[in-house]
């Protein structure tokens, strides 16, 4: 059994990238945040509102335990906060199914793509202007970093199509 989880900031193409690379492996596509809204019964940005980012991350570790415990070939997509509280990224790292990939991309062009969509994700819809965000990116990117370059393959995502970033994890994993 084998599970491509895919890891990296918001906005950097986890799930269109996840989605079209199940289907060239013929593996189940799970994301995370899908799993928690389904669960939630409520969107991720309503279980924000209602219950807090704490709530929230409580149930994102539940959920990644559970997709890590089936029994299926899978991609993973994980929201971009996942590796990076609670024992996430151990729960990653040590299981001998997952292989953990990081799409790297710069705080500028994440900016680019996040300015377009920031509303549907609550830890940076209030920021109101491009400079501002991209602000506020390039600092939170720093921290995060240091949990996402513990991925085992790391991928650079900023020129790349999606179909270009599948086949580059497809040649990486073998
Ligand atoms: C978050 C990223 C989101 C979602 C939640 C928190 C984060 O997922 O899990 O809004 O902390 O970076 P995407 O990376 O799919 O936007």
């Amino acid at each position: 059994m084998m599970k491509i989880v895919l890891c990296g900031y918001m906005g950097c193409g986890k799930s269109t990238g996840g989605q079209l690379l199940s289907k060239k492996m013929n593996f189940d596509f799970v994301e995370t945040d899908t799993e928690i809204e389904k669960k939630e019964n409520s969107s991720i940005t309503d279980i924000f509102q209602k219950n807090g980012e704490i709530y929230f991350r409580k149930v994102e570790n539940r959920v990644l335990k559970e997709v890590l415990g089936s029994s299926k070939n899978e991609v993973i997509s994980l929201g971009g906060g996942t590796p990076c509280y609670a024992n996430n990224l151990h729960l990653l790292k040590s299981n001998e199914e997952v292989k953990l990939f990081y799409l790297k991309m710069t705080a500028q062009n994440l900016t680019a793509r996040l300015i377009q969509e920031k509303q549907k994700r609550p830890i940076i819809n209030h920021l109101q202007t491009e400079e501002e965000l991209e602000e506020y990116i390039r600092k939170h990117l720093f921290e995060r970093q240091f949990y996402y370059l513990q991925s085992d393959f790391i991928i650079d995502a900023n020129t790349k199509t999606v179909e270009e970033l599948g086949e580059e994890i497809i040649k990486l994993l073998h």
